[in-house]
Order: C-alpha cells, then structure tokens, then sequence
C-alpha cells in the first residue's frame, strides 16, 4: 500500500513534470526541484543559481540581445547558434573568403576576428523589487496614471540601486504587472568570432527543414569573450585579454539516450500563455491566417525570382528566410491550436476558473473577468486585423512602402519637433537607406505591391481603407507607382531629400509613393491606432488581473511567468512523439540522415565534400555513438524564441546539446503548451565537437575544453563499488 502510494505521488509528479514552464532560476527551490529531481537531476537547485558562489548561470550570457550562449572553457570560448552569429559572420566574408560558404576558424587567437555593436550580457544577480515598483499606485485610478507612476519608479530605482559602476541595472515585469525583478547585469563588447562551420553543415536543409523534425543541422558558432586586463568588460582594443569567467560548462561525451533529465537554460524572448480562449480563437480564425497568407504571396514571388536569377537569389537570401520563418511557425502554430483543442481546452478551464471564484467569495474582484475579455476582445477584432494588415503589409513586406513609411515618420518629425529634428533624423536615415537599396529589386517589389496591396483593399477592416483602395486597380496602381516613384532606387531617393526641410517636404509630396504611404498611413493613425491602443490598455490591465486571480485561486499549481527576455530554466527528458497517426518520431538523429538527404549541388541539402569523406571513413574519433554520428535529439523542454544557442544540460551540469529550434507541430507552445507534441530541437554537442575538430582540425579549441564522461564514470565507479 505504502509503495502503490509512493508509485502513485511519483507518477502524478512525472506527469506533471511534462507540462512545461519557463522558471525563474533564482526561484527554484520547493515544487521545482523536487520535479527535477524525480525527472533525474543529480545537481542542487545551488548548482544552478548561487549569488555567493559561481554556479551554472555565470556561464550562460544573452547573445547579442537576442540569442542565448554559454561559457565552454576557461578562457571565455562561448557558444552559441549558427543563426545567432550570421550576420557576424557574414560581414567577415569577402568575394576570396567566404566565411558562409567556406566556414571560418581561428587556429590562434591572434586570428580571431572583432564584430563591431556585438555584445554578451550575463546575470550578475535577480532580486524581487514589486513593493518598490508598486509604491505609491494602489491610491492611483486611472491605468495611465498608475502606469506612469510605475515607470518613474522604475527609472528612478534603477538609478539608485546599488551596483558596480561597469554593471547595470535592469528591472523587468512578471506575471503581467503582478511582480517586478531587479537583475543586475555585466555586459562585454569586445567579442570576436572564433568559429563556424559552411552553412552547408551550420544552415544544412535551411528554410525547407526549419521548424522540422528530423532535423540534422548543425546550427553552431563560436565566440570568444575579452576582457580588460581586471578581466572587465571593455571596449575593443588589441590589448584585451580572454575573459576569465566565473563558471564554464564541462562537456559530457557519454551523449543522451531517450528519458534521459535535461534542462536548457537561456534567455526565451515572449510568450502569451494565459491568454482567454477568445483571444486564442482570435489568432487562429483571423490574426494568423491574414499574416500567412501576406506572407505566402510575398514569399511565392521572391522565391520564383530567386530561382531565376543568382544575384536576385543574394540579395533576397536574408530577408527571405526571415519572412519564411515566422511564417512557418504561425502555419505549424494554427495546425498545433486546433489539433490540440487549446480553444476547448482553455473555455474548459476558465469555467473552473469561474466557479473557483466563487467559492472563494471573489465575484467582486475577479467575477467579470472573462466576460470582460469577451467583450474587449469582440471589440477589438477589426482594429486588431487592421493593424496586422498595416504591419505585415506596409511596414514589413512591401518594401518601397515601408521605406515610404519611414519617411512619413520623418514629416511628422518635422510637424511635431521642427526643422533641427527633421534634419537629425534624415542623416540618421540615410546610412540605412543606402544599405537598404543594395538588396531591393524593384521589378520584384512592383509585383510583391500588386498582390499585397489587393490583400489589403480586398480582405482588411473595409471602414479603415483609404479613399484611392476603394475599388482600385491593383495593376495601373502598381504600375503607376513603379514607373514614377523615385522611391525606387537610392539615387531617386536621396534627390528627393536634398535641400531644406520645406523643398524636401514639397518633393515628398509630389511623389505619388510617397503619397499612397501617407493617404495609408494617416487612415490608419487616425482610425485604428488611437481605438486599438485604448481597447489594448484595458486588455492589458484585464490580463494582470485574471493572472493575479489565477496565482490566488491555484495556489497548488505550478504557473510560470510568461518569457519576457530573462534568464530562465526549462527542464524535461529527452522524448519523442507521434505527429500524427501510426507515425512515430524517435528523438536523436543520425550522420546517416544528412546522406539520406542530401542532394548534390543543392542550395539547401548539399553536403561539404570533407563531411562525405569523413563519412564513408566513419572517421569519427571519440565523438561515435557505437559507430555512428549523433546530429540533433529532441526533448520536453519548453523554449521558445531567444533560446537559440541555450545549453542543454544533463543531471550532473554538464553540456550534451545546443539548442536551436522546435518542432512543427508543437510551434504552438508559444499559447499552449502541449505535452504530447511539443519538444525543442539540439544539436548534439559531440557533433559540435566533432565538426570543430576532424572537419576543421581545430586541436586548439578543443584543447580548452574540459571533456567528461559522466555516464561512463558513474558505472565505472559502481562496478568498483561491487
Ligand atoms: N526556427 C529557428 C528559430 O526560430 C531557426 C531560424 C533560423 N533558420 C532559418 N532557416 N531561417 O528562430
Ligand atoms: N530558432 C529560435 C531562435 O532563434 C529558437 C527556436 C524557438 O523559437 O523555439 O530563438
């Protein structure tokens, strides 16, 4: 009886070990760990944060911002994805060296190269700073005052807390405006690219393979920190030293097998996983097929130019597989909400909500919530398309339009702030615009115009269109604008803004672009901005108070913050899944799937001819897997963007993975997490390791790791114990 107990307790905290969560890992002590712990973990939860002792966070910094790395040798050698470190990359390639084609690696120091604006921030330490923040709102009655109360203590408590002059404070919200964080930050400039493989093993099944299980990319890159000579951050110089760091990562050569506990630790850019059911309906039966389908039109036409012409094919490469990306999560999302039932699941929920409320006697607090949502989100809806339109259409996807834009913005400068600001803001511009031009195809663009522009006059809010949408005629329209825009190219564009202010303005508006953006834009600022924020504050204050209900009345489960670009920690077992009917996904990947894949001459599945040869010599060195090449694994752990590059760690702290994407059918993580499809994708680090060091021969990196054998040690010792 005692034991069917015990087996019972462990199984419900197993099961409820794979829901997923993002933690704040300064607060894992209690409910967490015991999960970890019976998922396997072999480390303490002090292991993982201490402020008094180096422990697994110092070695894992914010890439740039936006991207996770982690610390891997004592010398400041970091880690981080392919993807994280492209444009790094590239900006060092040059028509003889190709370091995206080619690869680049750094044999001695002395070779590493310096990446101008580049920076890696680590967590010093997090404290909770809500009483502070929230002082002096609770007497406050409009969410305006209260907000403004809120920012200007923010500004002023960062300024006044305590901190070493190189560091810098940062206070973030969680749980919607419930709490508020102090972290304490260090963040270093002078980082230089150590390493990347050929794009062909770094980007291998590019667009076609993104977001897709089985996966076999090797989506890694290297860096390394320098520090000045007291091992602070400091600005480039060629007298800076590699940075000594507080804690680096070991690397496990013993690899993962299924049910194996990892955590992957980083930094997860946003998620909205508490959103009412109304909301969720919102995105999958408006908001995500109007984006889709933008996309889909703009992507078609970019790919069938690019196939055609080479130089067209550079130019667009960048944008192109950004656009497809978000593209195809939001596919992949959709498919994964209704698949899973989150709308039914969610109404199901909300309705225990309710009479949770009322059993606690908070109908006056908490009883119209919901109902409120429903409202707000109904009235919403039509702003709220508008605004998706205007984005994706105008500011995103056509590009004289968006460039149009920005000088729109540069008139209301002028009509808001006066001539000087006018004048600041169109040399600030021009940089950019110059940059721009170099890969804008107009003939693309006059065709990606035709057919977004008839998105937005046939299928946006019909109240919010401009007089010249109303019935027009895609084709004269594009083709008027196309032949007398000198939005065009960067030479028309910089006629157009030569001269004073006044001149500039009259040659704007002579410029039937320029005219369409404006006649779009100011519809939009005067008819969907304005009601969309003031619909959206009220949402937001709706959403602090349905999670401050939830944290109340369930006070036995585990709720997680949503991410919001902070350190957090995700943890779960190295799983597969079923995709869907008498289809099985078994979770690690093999060298043998690149060759299956791979397609000779190909721009997304082609395959490096040293990779080929290594292969058929099952050259592997100590990287093998019983003969064979581990490439990617996937797990439970609930990540999402901003993850990229985070450290997948085994029980004992050890690095075993890189992570770098989700699967297709658990895109949706991001709304509602689905135990049974959602997994994130790694790269198996004896991949890494093998790529770096018989693919590129780079002995000295390999030689500052510190390489370990945790699984073999552990059976070695239990023999000896026998
Ligand atoms: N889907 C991954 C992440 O969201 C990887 C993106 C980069 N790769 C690509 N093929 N576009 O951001
Ligand atoms: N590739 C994503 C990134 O760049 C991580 C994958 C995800 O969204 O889960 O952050």
């Amino acid at each position: 009886m005692k034991f069917l107990k015990l087996f019972l307790v462990l199984f419900v905290i197993q099961m409820q070990a794979q829901q997923g969560g993002m933690w704040i890992p300064s607060l894992l002590k209690g409910m967490n760990e015991t999960e970890m712990k019976n998922l396997g973990m072999k480390m303490s939860v002090k292991d993982i944060y201490d402020v008094n002792q180096s422990s697994i966070k110092d070695a894992v910094p914010h890439f740039n911002g936006g991207c996770t790395a982690e610390v891997i040798s004592p010398k400041g050698l970091i880690l981080t994805n392919h993807h994280c470190g492209f444009s790094q990359i590239q900006s060092h390639s040059t028509v003889d060296h190709d370091c995206l084609t080619d690869g680049f690696w750094a044999y001695k120091m002395e070779d590493e190269l310096p990446n101008e604006g580049l920076t890696v921030t680590f967590m010093v330490k997090i404290e909770d700073v809500t009483t502070s923040i929230l002082e002096g709102t609770a007497s406050l009655s409009s969410e305006a005052e209260k907000q403004k109360k809120i920012q200007e203590n923010i500004t002023a408590l960062s300024n006044l807390l305590p901190k070493e002059n190189w560091q810098e404070n940062k206070i973030r919200t969680f749980y919607e405006g419930n709490q508020y964080m102090l972290f304490v930050t260090e963040t270093f400039t002078d980082v230089r690219l150590v390493g990347a493989p050929p794009t062909a093993i770094g980007k291998f099944g590019s667009d076609t393979d993104n977001w897709v299980w089985p996966r076999h990319t090797g989506d890694f890159s290297l860096f390394r920190i320098y520090a000045d000579k007291n091992n602070r951050p400091a600005a480039y110089s060629k007298d800076n030293v590699p940075y000594t760091p507080k804690h680096f990562l070991p690397i496990s050569l013993d690899g993962v097998a299924e049910d194996d506990f990892t955590l992957v630790f980083g930094y997860p850019g946003k998620t909205n996983e508490y959103l009412p059911a109304v909301a969720i309906e919102q995105i999958i039966t408006e908001l995500n097929p109007a984006k889709i389908e933008v996309r889909d039109k703009a992507l078609k036409i970019a790919d069938s130019f690019m196939r055609k012409d080479n130089a067209i094919k550079i130019q667009y490469a960048s944008k192109y597989a950004s656009t497809a990306n978000y593209w195809k999560k939001w596919i992949g999302e959709t498919q994964g909400l209704k698949k899973s039932n989150a709308v039914t699941v969610k109404r199901e929920s909300e309705k225990t909500f309710q009479q949770k409320i009322t059993k606690a006697g908070k109908e006056k607090e908490y009883g119209t919530v919901l109902a409120d949502f429903d409202k707000n989100y109904t009235e919403i809806a039509p702003y709220a398309l508008a605004r998706d339109y205007f984005t994706e259409v105008v500011l995103r996807n056509t590009e004289l339009l968006s460039i149009g834009y920005k000088l729109y913005q540069l008139e209301q400068v002028y009509k808001t702030k006066g001539e000087q600001s006018f004048i600041d803001r169109k040399n600030n511009l021009i940089p950019g615009l110059a940059n721009f031009y170099k890969n804008f195809n107009s003939t693309v663009d006059e065709k990606v115009f035709e057919q977004l522009i008839d998105l937005y006059a046939t299928k946006s809010p019909k109240q919010f269109l401009p007089q010249s949408l109303i019935n027009v005629n895609e084709g004269n329209l594009a083709s008027e604008i196309y032949t007398k825009s000198k939005l065009q190219n960067y030479a028309g564009l910089i006629e157009l803004l030569s001269g004073d202010a006044g001149t500039v303005l009259t040659n704007l508006n002579n410029d039937p672009g320029f005219l369409l953006v404006k006649e779009i834009a100011d519809k939009y600022a005067k008819e969907v901005a304005p009601k969309y924020d003031e619909i959206n504050v009220k949402i937001s204050a709706l959403q602090r108070t349905y999670m401050k209900a939830l944290l109340e009345l369930n006070t036995d489960s585990r709720i997680f913050p949503d991410a919001n670009s902070t350190l957090r920690i995700t943890y779960g077992k190295i799983k597969g899944y079923e995709p869907k009917d008498a289809t099985v996904y078994t979770p690690i990947t093999y060298l043998e799937g690149v060759m299956e894949k791979y397609i000779p001459g190909d721009y997304e599945f082609d395959v490096p001819e040293k990779l080929l040869n290594l292969y058929n010599a099952k050259d592997y060195g100590p990287y093998n897997e019983n003969g064979k090449m581990p490439v990617c694994f996937i797990g439970t752990n609930h990540t999402t963007g901003g993850n990229s590059g985070s450290p997948a760690i085994d029980a004992s702290g050890n690095l075993v993975g890189l992570n770098f994407d989700r699967v297709w059918e658990g895109t949706m993580s991001d709304l509602h997490y689905d135990p049974s499809i959602c997994r994130n994708i790694m790269v198996d680090i004896r991949y890494v390791l093998f790529i770096i060091d018989k693919y590129a021969g780079a002995k000295n990196l390999i030689s500052e790791l510190k390489l370990v054998h945790p699984k073999k040690t552990n059976s070695l010792k239990k023999k000896n114990l026998k």
